[in-house]
């Protein structure tokens, strides 16, 4: 048995992996830089967060219709049931479509049509958060929001993603209390690049939910004290952290020592297709290079499903599917 677990950060088009880059070039006539698989693959050699961006925008540019993002949802769901996940928190970015011309409804309509789909035929539960970029001007996604809310697109909440450094969250304040007034709920990446005030700033200022990434935290005393009082969800992503150099190997990824310090920890894979694994993938490497016992993958796994926006009945019999498996997993051993 699979340890069943909420998979809250991971952005669609980062599900995109090479070869559906591809086909979907062809299919859509989009011409890419990079001729062939071989030359693709050459290009996923990362610096830092902004290298791999450069590319995750250009290749997301193959996405043109609203049966493109059915079918690299669904195709994501059957990987994601093949993993554990038995909840899923969705991100996607508006404007990387917008930008190209792409409506809204569209995008939106796709993701959901693969997202019901994949709940008929895996069991996933769902919901999907539109990220907004900090590199582009917060009136911008103040308009999209506006927008959004005005023509009743479904979606569950928002986030804040793209590149970190020299955008804090202060930037951001007008457009989450407007997606906290309209009843939406409230993520944001920060303190994976940036420093540990931008994680302060996301709490004080933007009022956020969970912080995506904050790995950065553990260079602020006072800020783990209040993260772990407040119990404040950390969705860590070891893979993307070794491959975006923010942490230098996986045997100093400090996803121990936040479990250690009493933090509300849990796993994810953020963009899976470009960082070398989907979220058991993350937990096995984790394991591999710093050794985790059964009891810890389960809190792991418990807190990826109380840090969700599932109700209360849900999280529960998510929870109890943990039960199980740690039984199973104590009795196996
Ligand atoms: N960080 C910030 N923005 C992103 C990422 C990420 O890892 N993936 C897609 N957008
Ligand atoms: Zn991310």
């Amino acid at each position: 048995m699979k340890l069943p677990v909420a998979e809250l950060h991971i952005h669609l088009e980062g599900t995109l992996e090479p070869e559906t880059i591809l086909r979907l070039a062809e299919q859509n006539e989009i011409t890419l830089p990079w001729p062939s698989l071989e030359h693709l693959r050459e290009q996923y050699d990362f610096s830092n967060l902004q290298s791999f961006l450069d590319l995750f925008y250009t290749n997301l540019a193959v996405l043109r219709t609203r049966d493109d993002f059915h079918e690299i949802t669904l195709a994501y769901l059957r990987r994601a049931d093949a993993s554990g996940v038995r909840h899923v928190e969705l991100f996607f970015d508006p404007q990387a479509h917008l930008e190209r011309g792409i409506e809204l409804g569209e995008v939106i309509g796709g993701i959901r049509a693969g997202l019901k789909e994949g709940e008929e035929r895996f069991g996933i539960t769902h919901k999907l958060i539109a990220c907004f970029w900090r590199h582009a001007p917060a009136t911008s996604a103040l308009e999209i929001l506006r927008t959004l809310v005005a023509e009743g697109h479904d979606i569950d909440g928002i986030g804040l993603d793209s590149s970190e450094l020299g955008y804090p969250p202060v930037l951001f304040q007008d457009v989450f209390a407007f997606a906290r007034e309209n009843g939406l709920h409230v993520v944001a990446h920060a303190g994976e690049e940036g420093p540990p005030e931008y994680i302060v700033q996301a709490l004080d200022l933007l009022k956020v939910e969970r912080i995506d990434h904050g790995i950065r935290c553990l260079e602020d005393e006072a800020l783990v004290r209040r993260l772990v009082t407040e119990q404040m969800p950390l969705t860590v992503c070891p893979l993307s952290n070794v491959r975006l150099r923010t942490v230098d190997t996986l045997a100093d990824h400090p996803l121990k020592r936040m479990l250690e310090k009493g933090l509300k920890v849990s796993i994810h894979s953020d963009d899976p297709a470009y960082f070398g694994g989907y979220i058991d993938a993350n937990f096995e490497a984790v394991d591999r290079e710093l050794g985790l016992t059964p009891g810890e993958r389960a809190t792991l796994a418990r807190n990826s499903i109380e840090s969700s926006f599932l109700e209360e009945p849900a999280k529960k019999r998510l929870t109890a599917e943990v039960d199980a498996w740690l039984h199973a997993a104590g009795r196996d051993s």
